[in-house]
């Protein structure tokens, strides 16, 4: 067989998934990694790997062709105003009718974790000032288990931790262990809850949420399948709850069921 009719196969595979598109001029990309992956799983070639994945992907090599498509690009506190417009603008909104007995947030495509760490630091800070502000959950949920893994250790290089975390957040949040990694303290962890999760399939009863972050994802998905992940993150929103989407994201052509809100530099939804 064909090494491009073996790649089109996996292309597919990716695409039906993730809704990831390899078009062919990226096959030589494809084909590196899925040549990694053969080793990885023992086979001689990627023709051994076709042969098994033929019959089904399951398992470890699901596991390694979702995490082969994936980009996990991440940061604390990235595109650092949207933590301060929730601190400042979205939980005060939440709030402001009283008795909520707790605050529900969902990162929808949470990566290594800085996003819901810096979420939990941001609501962690803001009650030391506001003692109204009750307990709050987060949901962290990836399609990658191997980054949702990470995501759930909660333990960071010194790079990762100079991308950024303030030193005074690192030093209040973080432990140092033995291989001089910097680790969440468990109070701070306490209230995530890790599950893995792909957008584009059928996610159950998960919600409702009162402020979901999916930023930086619907960046590599078609207009369809954005137009199809918006209209069920909305199911899973509280009415007046809020969407966040990354910097350079928008709603524009995808739905008219939010009303922008901009505070400071930081702009996102709220459902109407
Ligand atoms: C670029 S990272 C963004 C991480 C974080 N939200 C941020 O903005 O810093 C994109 C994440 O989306 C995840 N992802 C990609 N496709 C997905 C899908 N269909 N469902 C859930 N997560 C997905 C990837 O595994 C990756 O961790």
């Amino acid at each position: 067989m064909e090494n491009l009719e073996i790649l089109k196969f996996f292309a597919n595979y990716i695409q039906s998934e993730l809704g990831i598109v390899y078009v062919e001029a990226n096959y030589f990309q494809l084909e590196h990694r899925l040549k990694d992956i053969s080793v990885q799983l023992g086979y001689q070639d990627i023709v051994g790997l076709y042969q098994t994945a033929r019959n089904g992907i399951f398992g470890q090599m699901k596991s390694l062709l979702l995490d082969l498509a994936t980009n996990n690009e991440t940061s604390f506190f990235r595109d650092q105003s949207i933590f301060k417009a929730l601190s400042e603008s979205m939980i005060p909104d939440i709030i402001k009718g009283g008795k909520k007995p707790s605050i529900q947030i969902w990162s929808a495509a949470s990566s290594s974790g800085q996003e819901v760490y810096s979420i939990a630091m941001e609501i962690d800070q803001a009650k030391q000032l506001n003692s109204d502000i009750p307990y709050f959950r987060i949901f962290a949920s990836d399609v990658s288990e191997t980054i949702l893994k990470r995501a759930e250790a909660g333990i960071y290089s010194q790079l990762e931790v100079q991308r950024g975390l303030p030193t005074k957040l690192m030093l209040h949040y973080f432990d140092k262990n033995e291989e001089d990694k910097w680790v969440v303290k468990p109070f701070i962890k306490s209230g995530i809850t890790f599950q893995k999760l792909n957008l584009l399939h059928n996610w159950g009863s998960i919600g409702p949420f009162d402020i979901i972050f999916c930023r930086n994802v619907l960046i590599y998905q078609s207009v369809e399948n954005k137009i199809k992940i918006i209209q069920e993150l909305l199911k899973q929103l509280n009415p007046g709850g809020y969407l966040v989407l990354g910097a350079a994201e928008s709603l524009f052509g995808l739905s008219q069921d939010f009303e922008q809100i901009v505070h400071g530099t930081a702009v996102f939804f709220r459902k109407k």
